[in-house]
């Protein structure tokens, strides 16, 4: 049977992985891969998650199944963490699911279940697992202008015009905060703007927050959502917990849509467990225990949010570095927008070619796009990094 199967190419990024790992070279770099490092290079369980994980195995009684939905008390504390203190608590629906991915994957098959022809417009560029999940779910896709290369911003008026054109009804993929990969958001001012446009136009929004806790605090990331949240009768809100508790191979996410009424709302849940049952049963429990666990319990709480924000600020330090080395060493190159941008991604800015002498010439991995993941860099390979990118320009 399965010889008939064409092999499939490798993922970009994971190939990448396997190279930089396979280079003998000491002062090689690795900007490729999306998951936070620390100065030493390692992804560290938080202390936080430690501390929650040892109470959680001496007080854990059963393993017995839990439910399409998952931990319900996780679904309480993530709703709030999402919306806030939302007025609209009883128009809103929160599932977990094995992580953010997982999340994307239920919200398309609820999305095609109550409206086949759907489509769903997403920003050009996006995070490159958005077109082949949602896009591979069933769902036509569609692209709206989002970043200029040449001037390294939004290209606001362009998503706007974009945005206005789109038919009644559509559903449009709003990155919250850290847009993987370039790294710019939309200002307050600007969320508002976007805002106006999707309730004229009557659209529905669909907004994927992968990295709350990553640009600014929670609730200021969170701002795109709730600001939404307020003016919209129904939106879909991704979460993931991967990055902001470092759960990544956990899978905790969760799932939450704002709709019109209760009744609509009750509906909307029997539609979600049963499609649920019917591609992974229920989701897996560790990481969102864990995660309960924390946000339950204020002295873990106020922990995490310490750790994340140490996260945050070494992101925001390393950015702040590379452009400080730049100016140095490429003084003609204005890479400003290193630090305009937030979170773990940003684009470089460099052709394919350049990328490519960066990895033959120096050791210095990162996907052709130019995309580079801060957290591969540390005080100690800055300067190695800034000189290798100026003898590339
Ligand atoms: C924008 C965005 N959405 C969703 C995800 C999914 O994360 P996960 O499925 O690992 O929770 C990621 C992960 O890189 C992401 O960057």
């Amino acid at each position: 049977m399965f010889e008939s199967l064409q092999p499939m190419p490798a993922d970009a990024i994971l190939g990448l992985i396997v190279e930089h790992k396979e280079d003998p070279r000491a002062e090689k770099i690795d900007l490729g891969v999306g998951v936070y490092r620390t100065a030493e290079g390692e992804t560290p369980v938080l202390h936080v998650v430690k501390q929650a994980e040892r109470r959680l195995v001496d007080s854990q009684d059963s393993k017995a199944y839990l439910g399409t939905a998952g931990n319900p008390s996780f679904n309480s504390a993530m709703q709030s963490l999402t919306f806030g203190q939302a007025e609209a608590a009883d128009r809103m629906l929160t599932v977990q699911t094995p992580g953010g991915s997982g999340s994307l994957r239920v919200a398309a098959g609820l999305i095609l279940r109550a409206r086949d022809s759907a489509t769903v417009w997403v920003s050009d560029p996006t995070w490159n697992n958005h077109v082949p999940l949602l896009g591979g779910a069933g769902l036509l896709l569609e692209p709206y202008p989002y970043y200029d290369g040449e001037t390294h911003e939004i290209h606001i008026d362009a998503m706007l015009e974009a945005l206005r054109a789109a038919p009644k009804g559509d559903l449009v993929l709003f990155h919250a905060c850290c847009h993987n990969p370039s790294g710019l958001d939309p200002s307050e001012e600007q969320w508002r703007q976007i805002t106006d446009v999707v309730v004229e136009r009557e659209l529905l929004p669909f907004i994927d927050m992968a990295y709350q806790g990553f640009a600014n605090d929670l609730d200021t990331d969170a701002f795109a959502v709730r600001h939404m949240a307020s003016r919209v009768p129904e939106m879909i809100v991704s979460t993931s917990c991967s990055k902001n508790f470092g759960l990544y191979r956990e899978r905790v996410g969760s799932l939450s849509f704002l709709v019109a009424d209760r009744d609509t709302r009750d509906t909307l849940a029997s539609q979600v467990s049963s499609y649920v049952r019917t591609l992974y049963s229920m989701p897996p429990d560790h990481g969102a225990a864990v995660v309960s666990s924390v946000l339950h319990d204020a002295a873990l709480r106020e922990r995490w949010i310490v750790e994340l924000g140490a996260m945050r600020n070494r992101l925001r330090e390393m950015r702040e570095l590379l452009h400080g080395a730049l100016k140095e060493k490429a003084p003609s190159h204005d890479f400003s927008h290193l630090v305009r941008a937030t979170g773990m991604f940003c684009f470089l800015g460099i052709s394919v070619e350049q990328v490519g002498r960066l990895k033959k010439d120096f050791g210095v991995y990162m996907v052709d796009s130019s995309r580079i993941n801060v957290a591969g860099i540390t005080p100690g390979n800055v300067e190695y990094l800034a000189e290798s990118i100026a003898a590339v320009l």
